[in-house]
């Protein structure tokens, strides 16, 4: 099937907005399945920038995007960017935008919770989003969430506010905050729930229409692998499983759908947040890295933390999420680096590891053993076709796809669309 996915390999924020972007005028749908507004996707669009949270970048060319049920929903979030981009031109309607009516809701109690854990935790905190995601996706599981579908009912949801609130009443309590204002509550919901029901559907059944009709999907990753809540950095993760696998369940399409799984992968590594960082720089050059790949949050504007290449990191997370090709991002980055480096494997108490180990404390240990590359004079920066690369840059290029044992499908070299080389078209392969 000529379906794609796109999923993050390292620690988000790898470019993959930019690729959807590029690759949704291909595709006839683009289905978010994971994740909520803790996701920041930049598009560039010749002298146009847009700022992606929620809604799948497929929306800025008018394709088909549709929220899926594994998504964690902000209502109020949702109608902020909704109105931005309607400002910036982008046309959003219930023709080219759907939301799944059994999405659970982001709640201003779960951004509260959020909040109140993270003061609490101190230095000991994840460095979360802020946006609530972790307290929403609990009170998914725990099978108290409110839920799209509920904003149609809000009549008769006191069951289920008790349900929920007599959990949450009780966590304030030990943070010494009052109980949450019901009344409020419903009236908010009433007031925010016509926008949010214009768009709801059994998105389930409307992709089992378009498969039949033989479309093609595009499914967009947030976050990335390393964020994953079981095979990421824990505890210093996302609350939901941002593999590839997630795109059947996140949106109701059979776990085949995926197709080609397009793994992003930047040229050089980012984090934000807490957590451990093999290859992590605190010296100019990881500065240098941070200014040239300007490494700031779209969410919450924080510093990411930079550091070279890690090798290891990308091949697990290339085996874990069953990646077919990478598109590899920000080469245009490393232009002028006298010499570049890429971490090969670690050394953790005497011995060499070529995985990355679970225990938080072993994570944290490990130190990463380096292999150095001449970099390239000359530049990569627009470069739109393999011609157009230096030498050097191109074997830097097979390096990576030698040490993660996954080959290059895209590269790109600037935050504009069309700056992205093709070297296996993801639809057809
Ligand atoms: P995402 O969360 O994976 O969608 O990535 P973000 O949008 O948060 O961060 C990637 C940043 O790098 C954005 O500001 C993009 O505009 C920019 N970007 C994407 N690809 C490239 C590239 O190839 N070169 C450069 N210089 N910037 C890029
Ligand atoms: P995109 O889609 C980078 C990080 C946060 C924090 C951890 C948990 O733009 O790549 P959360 O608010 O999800 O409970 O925070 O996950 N995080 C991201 N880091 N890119 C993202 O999304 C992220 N979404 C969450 O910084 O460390
Ligand atoms: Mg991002």
């Amino acid at each position: 099937m000529a379906n794609v996915t796109v999923v993050g390999a390292q620690w988000g924020d790898e470019g993959k907005g930019k690729i959807v972007d590029w690759l949704a005028s291909r595709a006839d749908v683009v289905v978010r399945f994971q994740g909520g507004h803790n996701a920041g996707h930049t598009l560039v669009v010749g002298e146009k920038v847009y700022k992606l949270s929620l809604l799948p970048s497929g929306i800025v060319t008018g394709t088909l995007s549709i929220i899926g049920n594994g998504v964690v929903l902000d209502p109020w979030a949702l109608k902020a960017e909704i109105e931005k981009l309607e400002s910036q031109g982008v046309v959003i309607n219930t023709e080219n935008f759907s939301i799944a009516e059994n999405c659970p809701l982001i709640l201003p109690m779960h951004r509260d919770l959020d909040a109140l854990r993270e003061t609490a935790a101190g230095a000991g905190k994840i460095g979360t989003t802020g946006r609530g995601i972790g307290p929403a996706y609990e009170d998914k599981v725990g099978r108290r969430a409110i839920r799209v579908c509920d904003l149609a009912h809000l009549d008769s949801l006191d069951a289920q506010l008790d349900r929920l609130c007599a959990h949450h009443d009780a966590l304030r309590a030990g943070f010494g905050q009052p109980a949450v204002d019901r009344e409020a509550l419903i009236a908010e919901l009433k007031e925010i729930a016509p926008f949010v029901l214009q768009f709801a559907e059994p998105v389930w059944k409307r992709l089992n229409t378009v498969k039949k009709a033989g479309a093609r999907v595009l499914f967009e990753g947030a976050q990335g692998v390393l964020l994953d809540v079981d095979h990421g950095t824990y505890p210093f993760v996302t609350s939901s499983n941002t593999v590839s696998g997630t795109a059947a369940s996140g949106s109701g399409m059979g776990p085949s759908s995926a197709g080609f799984v397009l793994g992003i992968v930047k040229a050089y590594t980012t984090r934000v947040g807490s957590g451990p960082f093999p290859t992590e720089l605190e010296d100019e050059v990881g500065q240098r890295l941070g200014e040239r790949g300007h490494e700031f949050g779209t969410v919450t504007g924080r510093k990411r933390r930079c550091g070279w290449f890690d090798a290891v990191l990308v091949r697990q997370s290339c085996a874990i999420s069953g990646v077919t090709g990478i598109a590899l991002t920000k080469l245009d980055v490393l232009d002028g680096f006298e010499k570049v480096k890429i971490c090969t494997g670690y050394r953790l108490r005497g011995k060499v590891l070529d995985y990355y180990p679970s225990h938080a404390a072993d994570q944290a240990a490990v130190e990463p053993i380096y292999e150095e590359m001449d970099g390239w004079q000359g530049t990569t920066a627009g470069a739109r076709s393999w011609a157009d690369l230096p030498a050097q840059a191109i074997k830097y290029i097979q390096r990576v796809q030698e040490l993660i044992e996954t080959p290059v499908a895209l590269v790109s070299t600037s935050p504009e669309r069309e700056d992205t080389i093709l070297v296996r078209d993801p639809f057809i392969d």
